[in-house]
């Protein structure tokens, strides 16, 4: 049985945040808590987004203490602090550390703590408020995902909270927003949204719904975040790789990801590396371990990425490689990861649930092996 679902509601376009305001009507909010990080708030786009709705008559709560890869402490202090507040609605601004935390927080408004208790999937017993998330970083596909990420301090582990009540209601897109986000981090935030279209595309879960998603992703994210990184204020550029993105995230969140997520969520929960980064290092070396088990789709994602209708799966990893080096994606070994540890990453990888939905089989070795590849240029 093929099943596919994007139940968020998407407003896409430049100018697309002046309609925050008539959704929150819609959904008849007094009283919002606006979720966002120090790197959103820098940006003054807070104040002007929220001194609006507070001269409209609303009242806003403001939690801006997200963190990069967010834990179970963070999410339950920030829950702690706005429990029995009466809070409407819930708008999240900024990447997925911020819309993500905002998905777990909402979770814990609603339902006891610990959050750990909601790994899984639908395993959140009582409603949430609905959730606008405003995506900022063009990167994770938060925006339109079930799923949130929150790394479990004690067992070192990024956990996957999904299911209904962490779904966004409403995606509010607007690539001005995204014109501030520095080079580096459009590049690796950019990067993670391309493994997800291409992860999702030779997922042995994606269908023709998923696959359509997917193919467009690539092309979208490959084609135009070269000049995204290089001319931020190129609004067709960071409009494509914010379409890209989420139409990346709409795939993943059926058909899952792969191998590059296995190695870059321990390297986020044990290292701190930031999560698009560890995806960019990771993609090439796995795409060409995957290669032949899945060459024909490879075939369909050079197609897509405009290598031409004669391409193979090795011209997919060399364009890789080149995009790596223009986009100045930095080697393992300058994380402050050392070759022992390893062994840490690649066994916490083979427990990666994506493993079971990549095309080519895992095993420890080939952990250690990409590991090995990636770790010096
Ligand atoms: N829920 C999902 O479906 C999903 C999918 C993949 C990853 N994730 C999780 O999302 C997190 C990573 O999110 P991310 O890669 O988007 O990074 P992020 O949210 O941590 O943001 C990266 C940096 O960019 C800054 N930033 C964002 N927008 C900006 C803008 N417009 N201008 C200037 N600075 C801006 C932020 O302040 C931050 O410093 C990880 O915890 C990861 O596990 C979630
Ligand atoms: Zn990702």
């Amino acid at each position: 049985m093929i099943r596919f679902s994007a139940p968020t509601s998407i407003i896409f376009g430049e100018g697309a945040v002046l309609e925050l305001s008539a959704e929150l009507e819609k959904l008849q909010a007094k009283s919002v808590l606006a979720i966002y990080d120090q790197g959103i708030k820098s940006t003054g786009l807070i104040d002007t987004i929220f001194g609006r709705l507070i001269a409209e008559g609303l009242t806003i709560y403001q939690f801006d203490q997200v963190i990069a890869n967010p834990t179970d402490n963070s999410i339950e202090a920030a829950a702690n602090e706005f429990k029995g507040k009466q809070i409407d609605v819930i708008v999240a601004i900024g990447g997925g550390s911020s819309i993500d935390s905002a998905k777990a927080i909402n979770v814990l408004l609603t339902n006891e703590a610990p959050i750990q208790q909601y790994e899984g999937i639908d395993q959140v017993p009582n409603p949430t408020v609905p959730l606008i998330a405003i995506e900022t970083a063009a990167g994770t596909g938060s925006e339109v995902t079930s799923v949130s990420v929150v790394t479990c301090t004690k067992r070192k582990k990024k956990m996957v909270i999904s299911g209904k009540y962490t779904t966004p209601t409403v995606a509010i897109l607007d690539p001005q927003l995204t014109v501030g986000l520095p080079p580096q981090v459009t590049a690796s935030t950019g990067c993670d949204a391309l493994t997800h279209a291409i992860e999702s595309y030779v997922s042995t879960l994606a269908n023709p719904f998923t696959e359509i998603h997917s193919l467009k992703a690539i092309e979208l994210i490959y084609q135009n975040l070269p000049t995204a990184v290089k001319d931020g204020q190129n609004l067709t550029a960071r409009s494509r790789v914010l379409m890209g993105s989420t139409l990346a995230g709409m795939a993943f969140n059926v058909a899952i990801l792969g191998i590059a997520h296995s190695i870059a969520h321990p390297l986020g929960a044990h290292f701190n590396v930031p999560y698009g980064l560890a995806n960019a290092m990771a993609l090439a070396e796995t795409v060409k371990y995957n290669a032949r088990f899945a060459a024909e789709k490879y075939q369909k994602v050079g197609v897509a990425m405009g290598l031409g209708a004669d391409c193979q799966a090795e011209d997919v990893v060399k364009a890789l490689e080149e995009l790596n080096v223009e986009l100045n994606i930095p080697a393992l070994n300058t994380t402050g990861i050392q070759r022992a540890d390893f062994d840490i990453i690649a066994k916490a990888a083979m427990e990666e649930p994506s493993n079971d939905m990549n095309p080519a089989p895992v095993s420890y070795e080939m952990f250690m092996d990409v590991l090995e590849k990636i770790y010096e240029k």
